[in-house]
């Protein structure tokens, strides 16, 4: 019987258990594959020296289970960080921030050793940008941070009654072909009022997983 979406997260959550590494701390993603891990890793919870969250659900999530959430600023070091993605490219860039959470994503990956990405195979793309890019904004910037997007061709779409755990908003970039990832990255990186967007190109993933009808394969 044909695997589901749902059973292929469930999967490639599982498979990210091998990267834990014992008496360390672990960076958590955020999303429906990231909350597999979660519930996963809390099988695993006695062995682990805590967990670093990028977003208020998720830690929610970890509390639930008994798995101590820290202060970042509390934190020397992340060993891995294990997060979802809404697109990744065969160079391992993502498209990240579909759920949001992508600032704090941001953070944790950059300050965490490894970072795994978990997807189900229907993530995989050749060219990033059919996923409407999220970039967060902060709210005063807003209309104008939209006009520089319509400049550098895409199609900025308001996320209407959403704000980030950062107290900002999101605008959804459509119909964007995204060629050179990291160039772009910090081309968006440099527009006044963006705090920050959903391309992990400069720092890709180290590690992509990725679950699929015949099973749980590395890119
Ligand atoms: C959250 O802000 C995103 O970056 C998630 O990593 C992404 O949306 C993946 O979510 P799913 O695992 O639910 O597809």
């Amino acid at each position: 019987m044909a695997m589901t979406q749902d059973e292929m997260k469930q999967a490639v959550a599982r498979a990210a258990l091998e990267y834990v590494e014992a008496d360390t701390i672990i960076g958590i993603g955020t999303g429906s594959t990231a909350n597999y891990f979660i519930d996963y890793l809390a099988e695993i919870k006695t062995s682990i020296a805590g967990t670093v969250a990028s977003s208020e659900a998720s830690a929610e999530r970890l509390r639930k289970h008994g798995i101590e959430v820290l202060d970042l600023n509390n934190v020397g070091e992340i060993s891995v960080y294990v997060d979802g993605a809404d697109e990744t490219n065969r160079q391992a860039h993502l498209v990240k921030g579909g759920g949001g959470a992508l600032t704090r994503e941001k953070i944790v990956a950059a300050v965490a050793k490894k970072f795994v990405c978990i997807v189900d195979s229907t993530k995989v793309v050749d060219v990033l940008g059919a996923f409407p890019l999220p970039i967060e904004v902060i709210p005063m910037a807003r209309s104008y941070v939209a006009r520089r997007l319509v400049a550098l061709g895409g199609e900025p779409v308001y996320r209407e009654g959403f704000v980030t755990d950062n107290g900002n908003v999101i605008l959804d970039v459509h119909g964007l072909q995204i060629d050179n990832a990291p160039e772009f990255e910090q081309i968006l990186n440099n527009l006044t009022g963006v705090v920050t967007n959903g391309l992990f190109a400069m720092r890709p993933a180290d590690v992509v997983l990725i679950g699929s009808e015949t099973g749980v394969t590395t890119l």
